[in-house]
């Protein structure tokens, strides 16, 4: 599969199989995040896997949607703040790390079949409380990924035209 192809695969999965995520699956996804770029290559990033009932409940009362709990694992991805690279201007770049690293678990994922969906939207405050995370470290993408239910493929992506968001100077 060319990366024009594996592009186009991934998608947002919110249906899923209930199949479990084998542990080689995991293992190479973990990889391919592993190797993902970061600037200053501070790697200012935790990924908590998240596969028991137990663990799983805490982050579904951080986001609350029936879909969720059909995922038989979770990554949550953190940012570790007193490591990441800030530039002079004070920029910080923790969160373009973490989002880096996400999307190469989510292209993982969907080159073994599996499906993924990059949530952002949940109560990240009580994630921290409830996983009883570091002060330093801050939880910024949670990935449910697991085997997608059958037959619920998009036909087409809905994205701007080239022409709309390519500007040739
Ligand atoms: C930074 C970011 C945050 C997102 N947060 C959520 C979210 O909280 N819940 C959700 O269902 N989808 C979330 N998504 C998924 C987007 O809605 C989805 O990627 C977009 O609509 C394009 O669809 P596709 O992923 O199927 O190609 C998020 C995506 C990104 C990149």
């Amino acid at each position: 599969m060319n990366f024009k192809d594996l592009s186009t695969k991934r998608y947002s999965v919110r249906s899923y199989s209930g199949e479990p995520v084998t542990e080689e699956q995991l293992q190479y996804i973990l990889e391919c995040a592993r190797l993902a770029p970061s600037a200053v290559n501070l790697q200012p990033w935790k990924f908590y896997v998240m596969t028991s009932q137990q663990d799983r409940e805490l982050l579904q009362q951080c986001y609350k949607r029936d879909w969720l709990s059909q995922a038989p694992l979770y990554i949550l991805l953190t940012v570790q703040h007193d490591v990441e690279w800030v530039r002079r201007d004070g920029k910080r770049h923790g969160d373009i790390d973490i989002a880096i690293a996400a999307e190469h678990i989510c292209l993982a994922a969907a080159e073994q079949g599996l499906g993924s969906c990059w949530v952002c939207n949940f109560d990240a405050q009580l994630c921290h409380q409830l996983l009883n995370l570091p002060e330093t470290e801050e939880p910024v993408v949670l990935i449910p990924i697991g085997k997608p239910a059958a037959g619920l493929e998009p036909t087409e992506k809905k994205r701007k035209e080239l022409s709309e968001i390519v500007i040739r100077r």
